[in-house]
């Protein structure tokens, strides 16, 4: 614990401008935000500040050559009030996984979980208590070199803040599978949680999406035919009662927390689970037999999401009613139970944040 935070708190608290029964993701910001800078080796000027703006130079190195990197975890209230956050332990692990693949420092857990325990302190109000809601934190890392050459960077800026947020998703997302553009292949940086990952999938998710469909679902780089994610979310398919998700091995794909934590209890509740190529070809074989039980995706943001149709190669393949998806159900049912302190946390997945060691800072 060798970093000093420094906090200065708002004036007046912008809380009072938020409806929290109707919280669109990702448009809301709390009250304060953590800043830390890098250079000469090590974090520095390590602080809670109001959130707002901050100024940048116009040869900023990650503007022009996309050293940027970030994670995504949520908080919620358990039932005695107290702030708790789903695994932030996988998600810093991952943090300095993409940093380490970006060149970028890395950040040192204690640091990450002091900013996060310290800003949900100060700002526990702002995380909603409606179902599905809860306050979604946005760490993220970009370079700060103001040098236009292209090499690594040395400087950098670590900023986490905070979004109280609703569903991600609040119907079954229309996925489009696409045999042209590719999202990741092997030695590439697919398993990062790097911008450039996601700012490459706009313009085609973008033409999808005037097509009505929410979300490609990306298939690999060399035989075009195996699913590896869906951008926003992992994907898990079931065919007559297998639940099969793609692997780790090519380093294609993110290492999703949620897919992680679905593994894990469908393992504990007993079902099969498969982590292996899964081709197109097989999904349209299984859902002309009658075998497709279901497909959905997983993230921090979207949960656990069912996937209600998919295109593919011009036709539409419609997957059967949510209500009957009993296997995908119950893993959501004991993953939302879990994570927001309702149900039994087996596997220690809950961090709770001590308030008392933060409240007078
Ligand atoms: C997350 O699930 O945290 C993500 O970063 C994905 C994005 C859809 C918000």
């Amino acid at each position: 614990m060798g970093y000093k935070i420094s906090v200065e708190r708002v004036k007046s608290s912008r809380i009072g401008e938020v409806d929290f029964n109707n919280l669109p993701f990702g448009r809301h910001f709390s009250d304060h935000m953590f800043m830390a800078d890098y250079f000469d080796g090590d974090w520095h000027n390590c602080r809670i500040i109001p959130f707002g703006e901050y100024s940048i130079h116009p040869a900023l190195s990650a503007l022009h050559y996309g050293q940027a990197i970030f994670e995504g975890m949520k908080a919620e209230k358990d039932e005695d009030g107290n702030p708790i956050v789903f695994r932030p332990s996988k998600n810093i692990n991952r943090f300095n996984i993409s940093a380490d693949r970006m060149a970028m420092a890395q950040m040192p857990e204690d640091l990450f979980m002091q900013a996060m325990d310290k800003l949900l302190t100060i700002d526990k109000d702002w995380i909603p208590s409606a179902p599905e809601s809860s306050l979604y934190v946005r760490p993220h890392m970009f370079a700060t070199e103001e040098f236009v050459g292209i090499r690594a960077a040395e400087h950098f800026r670590f900023v986490m803040f905070t979004c109280p947020v609703g569903a991600y998703y609040n119907r079954p997302v229309k996925v489009f599978i696409h045999d042209k553009y590719i999202r990741a292949f092997p030695g590439g940086v697919g398993f990062a949680k790097c911008a450039g990952n996601y700012g490459a999938a706009m313009m085609p998710a973008r033409e999808i999406q005037k097509m009505g469909y929410d979300q490609i679902l990306w298939l690999d780089g060399i035989h075009h035919k195996y699913l590896q994610e869906i951008g926003t979310m992992n994907i898990f398919v079931i065919i007559d009662g297998v639940i099969i998700t793609p692997g780790l091995d090519q380093g294609t794909i993110l290492d999703g927390v949620t897919r992680d934590s679905i593994i894990q209890l469908a393992e504990n509740e007993g079902y099969l689970l498969q982590e292996r190529d899964i081709s197109v070809d097989e999904i349209i074989n299984a859902y002309h037999e009658g075998k497709l039980d279901d497909m959905f995706g997983t993230g921090t943001a979207a949960v656990l999401s069912h996937i209600g149709e998919f295109h593919y190669k011009g036709e539409n393949y419609e997957l059967p009613p949510i209500e009957g998806r009993e296997i995908s159900n119950k893993l959501k049912e004991r993953l939302t139970g879990i994570k927001s302190g309702k149900a039994e946390d087996i596997f220690g997945w809950v961090h709770t944040v001590p308030v008392g060691v933060y409240s007078g800072s």
